[in-house]
C-alpha cells in the first residue's frame, strides 16, 4: 500500500498548493486503490487523493474498505480532511486502520473511530 500511496503522491496535481498527496484504500476483495489529489484552476473545484482512491475502488466493483493509507511530504501529520473522513466513513467501520506517512515511511495509526468519533453513516439512513 505504501508504495502505491508513494507513486500516486509523486503523481499529484497539486499546481496550486504544491502539496502533493497520495492515498490508497484496500478493498474487502483484497485489491488496493490509489489515488492522488487534482487540483483545478477554480480552486474549489479540485479534488483529494482520498476521494480518487475511493473513486477507483468504487468504479472497480468494491464498496468495503478494510485499510487506508495516506501519504504526503512535511514535517507534519497528514491526516484526512473532515470531508474525505466522512468519505471513508461511507465504506470503512470504525475499527479500519489509517496509516499516515511521510515519504520516510509510517509515523502514525489511527482508527476511522479515533478520526471521526460518533460518526453518521449509511446505517443512520436505515442502509
Ligand atoms: N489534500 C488531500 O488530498 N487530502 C487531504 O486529506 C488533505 C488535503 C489535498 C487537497 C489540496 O490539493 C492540497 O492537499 C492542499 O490542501
Amino acid at each position: 500500500m505504501f508504495q502505491l500511496a508513494y507513486s500516486a503522491m509523486e503523481n499529484a496535481y497539486a499546481p496550486y498548493s504544491r502539496f502533493k498527496v497520495g492515498a490508497v484504500v484496500r478493498g474487502k476483495n483484497g485489491n488496493i486503490y490509489g489515488g492522488c489529489n487534482v487540483e483545478n484552476a477554480a480552486y474549489p473545484q479540485g479534488c483529494c487523493a482520498e476521494s480518487s482512491a475511493i473513486s477507483a475502488m468504487v468504479m472497480d466493483g468494491e464498496t468495503v474498505i478494510d485499510e487506508v493509507c495516506i501519504i504526503a511530504t512535511g514535517d507534519a501529520l497528514v491526516t484526512p480532511c473532515g470531508g474525505c473522513r466522512q468519505r471513508i466513513r461511507e465504506f470503512a467501520g470504525g475499527h479500519v486502520p489509517i496509516h499516515i506517512c511521510g515519504p520516510e515511511g509510517l509515523r502514525k495509526s489511527f482508527t476511522l473511530s479515533d478520526l471521526l468519533p460518533a460518526s453518521f453513516g449509511p446505517e443512520n439512513l436505515g442502509e
